[in-house]
């Protein structure tokens, strides 16, 4: 059986985040500005602390500053609100990012609604979505904008009458997903949790993006032969017999079977998951030079 070829996101990522480092040290040269993205963390949700840490390092390594603001889990929505106004204001903030998910008493959509659209790194906001619906330059959420970094990495630029099929509806990953490949020509098809025969589905697809959260859900025979497969999927499974702490990492693509049918596929850790970051510093970099009316980087737009 042959066996597909490994997406390399951890080593795209880093060559990505090299050529960001220096387009952010060639505008700080240039201007005097340093590109800065504000970090809001509300709560101690682990995981999200994680990420943060995460996300500020690459900025610090890129050049660019990070602007740390934790606020309690009790944190009101009124105070969390006026500290999105001050950094909207705020000419050495760039980009806002307000991790989620916010504790449950926050309303999420009121408070991404609230971030000036051309600060918002995530490109959550309903402008940017709405810009990248109609096929408009915008602000591109960063998983997806990675996933077709990868895609293109293995295919070509030219993706148009590909079969594509995302796996997964949320505002995060599947609906972007499908946005960005639709304006990319292909044939998209979004599945979800009511989809029937969703087995069949992906066996038509070229393309397939699982970005679902249920781990190792995609088998091996739902997978046409030759196709190229983006796993989104972050899921720790229980720790096996002996093992202590949390257990394995996969994904929601079964990367064994994956491996002996699909063309490509990413691997998780190591494949999606660094992209995000990645174009986080690639949207942050974007958002200092439009503020200055420089060109943004060709990376930020699809
Ligand atoms: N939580 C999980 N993924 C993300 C992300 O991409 N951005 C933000 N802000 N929060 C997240």
């Amino acid at each position: 059986m042959s066996q597909a070829s490994l997406i390399d996101g951890k080593d795209f990522a880093a060559r990505l985040r090299a050529r960001v480092a220096t387009q952010a040290a060639d505008l700080t040269a240039r201007t005097g500005i340093v590109p800065g993205l504000a970090v809001v963390l509300v709560g101690d949700d682990p995981a999200s602390a994680v990420y943060v840490r995460n996300k500020e390092r690459a900025l610090d390594s890129a050049g660019m500053h990070s602007l740390d603001h934790r606020l309690p889990a009790t944190t009101e929505q009124a105070t969390l609100l006026a500290l999105i106004d001050r950094l909207n204001q705020d000419p050495a903030v760039h980009g806002i990012l307000v991790q989620l998910p916010l504790p449950r008493h926050i309303d999420t959509a009121t408070v991404l609604a609230a971030i000036a659209p051309e600060k918002d790194a995530d490109g959550f906001h309903v402008t940017n979505a709405g810009l990248l619906a109609v096929g408009r330059p915008g602000v591109v959420p960063c998983t997806p904008l990675g996933c077709l970094m990868l895609l293109r990495d293995v295919l070509g630029r030219d993706l148009a009458g590909r079969r594509a099929l995302v796996i997964g509806r949320s505002t995060i990953v599947g609906r972007p997903m499908a946005q960005l490949l639709l304006n990319a020509d292909c044939t998209v098809t979004m599945a979800h949790s009511r989809t029937r025969d969703l087995a069949e589905t992906c066996r038509q697809a070229d393309i397939l993006i699982a970005a679902v959260g249920r781990p190792e859900m995609v088998r091996g025979d739902w997978i046409k032969p030759g196709a190229v497969v983006i796993d989104v999927g972050m899921n720790r499974l229980p720790p096996a017999c002996g093992e202590t702490g949390g257990g394995r990492l996969v994904g929601d693509v079964h990367f064994a079977e994956a491996l002996e049918v699909a063309g490509a596929v990413t691997p998780v850790p190591g494949g999606v998951g660094p992209m995000t970051i990645a174009c986080l510093l690639v949207n942050t970099l974007a958002a200092a030079c439009r503020r200055v009316g420089l060109p943004v980087p060709v990376e930020a737009v699809p």
